[in-house]
């Protein structure tokens, strides 16, 4: 090499490191830029998907008495909130708190014990009138088969929605 291609290379290698210096400033300040405006926007989504999820959520686990959907919500929760809506009709209610609770001594033939269908066990019953059957449900009952009715099945986790709907299940099946 000569000096003077030397000296070219060496103004060539300068300007080229001159560049990529310039560059990695402007590199550094839109990452500031930018990356400080996407960090404010992924909170403020954080934001939006927890108020879109949050009510959907607890009214799929407790199964209780659907709310109306709630004044704030938007298209989209309502959307999603309409299948456990459609899911949890009353006769499904009543359905799943018998086939979950009640089953296991009315379904399951024990002697003393008013049968799920049983015609003729169930007529008296109903003929008392079914406000003294949810009571009883409710607040629990030992009668003349000496064998104790548990207040709610005894679980009394179940509101009393899911323990009137449960006995309602039961009658219209079982007349
Ligand atoms: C641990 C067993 C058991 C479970 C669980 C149970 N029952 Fe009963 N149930 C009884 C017995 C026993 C009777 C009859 C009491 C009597 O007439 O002496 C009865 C009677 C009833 C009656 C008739 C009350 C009346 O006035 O004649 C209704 C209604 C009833 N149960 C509803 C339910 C519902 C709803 C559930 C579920 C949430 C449930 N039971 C779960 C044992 C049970």
């Amino acid at each position: 090499m000569t000096q003077e291609q030397d000296r070219e290379f060496f103004r060539n290698y300068s300007i080229v490191i001159g560049i990529l210096a310039v560059m990695i400033v402007i590199f550094f300040i839109l990452a500031r830029v930018f990356g400080i405006d996407e960090s404010a926007h992924t909170s403020q989504r954080t934001g939006e998907v927890s108020e879109l999820t949050r009510p959907v959520g607890e009214a799929v686990v407790t199964g209780a008495e659907q709310p109306a959907v709630e004044p704030a919500a938007t298209a989209e929760t309502v959307a999603t909130a309409a299948p456990p809506a459609a899911a949890a009709a009353p006769a499904d209610v009543g359905k799943q708190t018998y086939s979950g609770l009640c089953f296991s001594c009315h379904g399951t033939g024990l002697p003393g014990i008013p049968q799920f269908g049983d015609k003729a066990a169930w007529a008296p019953r109903i003929a008392a009138g079914t406000d003294l059957l949810h009571e009883h449900a409710l607040k629990g009952y030992t009668g003349t088969s000496g064998i104790m009715m548990p207040a709610k099945g005894g679980n009394p986790a179940l509101s009393d929605d899911e323990v009137k709907l449960a006995v309602d299940y039961m009658v219209a099946n079982s007349q």
